[in-house]
């Protein structure tokens, strides 16, 4: 086979789809939220940019910037690898105790992205329940799709937001322990899900959920 031809055409194909991805060179400006520089092929830009999770710009906010640059100072940087490897990181430890405390829960465990997350989550639990039926919304997002897909376990996927359909489904598999995955504010349309109703349908039928 030859491999740089056969790499080389895929990559073609994605550049006639017009699915080729380019990411912009962004360098933010701290104390000037949400500004930017974008190093463009054309050179530098200044831009405004609102497409980040650091919604309120608190990455830049002094204390935060000022509590990082005095942990490296303390304890150096980076990881030195993986738990499996290099142990707990201390600070990420204190990191989950926080996120588990605001969300009242006993305890939290943080990945390297919410993509990691779902996947690992998702196929980790399905995988565990024997005979688990997973019922998931249309429009989850790809990692839910992925971390169902990796748990091979049997899913149904029900009407985005309807609830009559998720009953529906819930009411044909008596007994059967069932994982009901859906998202509280969809990512790509921006709607929210019926949350209570679909926590009520799962105490009702005895499943549990992934949100
Ligand atoms: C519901 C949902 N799950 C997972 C992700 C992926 O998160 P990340 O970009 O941190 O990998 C997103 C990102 O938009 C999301 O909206």
């Amino acid at each position: 086979m030859d491999y740089n031809k056969f790499f080389g055409d895929a990559l073609g194909r994605l550049h006639d789809e017009r699915r080729y991805r380019v990411f912009a060179d962004l360098e933010r400006i701290a104390g000037r939220f949400p500004h930017a520089i974008w190093h463009s092929p054309k050179g530098e830009r200044n831009v405004v940019m609102w497409c980040s999770n650091d919604y309120l710009g608190m990455g830049q906010h002094p204390k935060v910037v000022g509590a990082m640059v005095e942990t490296a100072t303390r304890t150096g940087t980076g990881a030195g690898g993986t738990r499996n490897i290099a142990g707990n990181n201390h600070s990420l430890i204190q990191l989950e105790q926080e996120l588990a405390d605001l969300h009242g829960k006993e305890a939290a465990l943080v990945f390297t992205s919410g993509y990691v997350s779902n996947q690992t989550g998702i196929s980790t639990l399905a995988k565990l329940i024997p005979n688990c039926l997973i019922l998931s919304d249309a429009l989850n997002h790809n990692s839910m799709i992925e971390g169902i897909r990796q748990s091979g376990t049997e899913y149904i996927v029900f009407r985005h937001n309807d609830v009559a359909h998720l009953e529906e489904l819930l009411r044909a598999n008596p007994g059967r322990p069932t994982l009901i995955i859906c998202e509280s504010l969809y990512s790509m349309d921006g709607d929210v899900a019926p949350l209570a109703k679909i926590c009520d349908l799962a105490e009702r039928y005895g499943a549990m959920t992934y949100v």
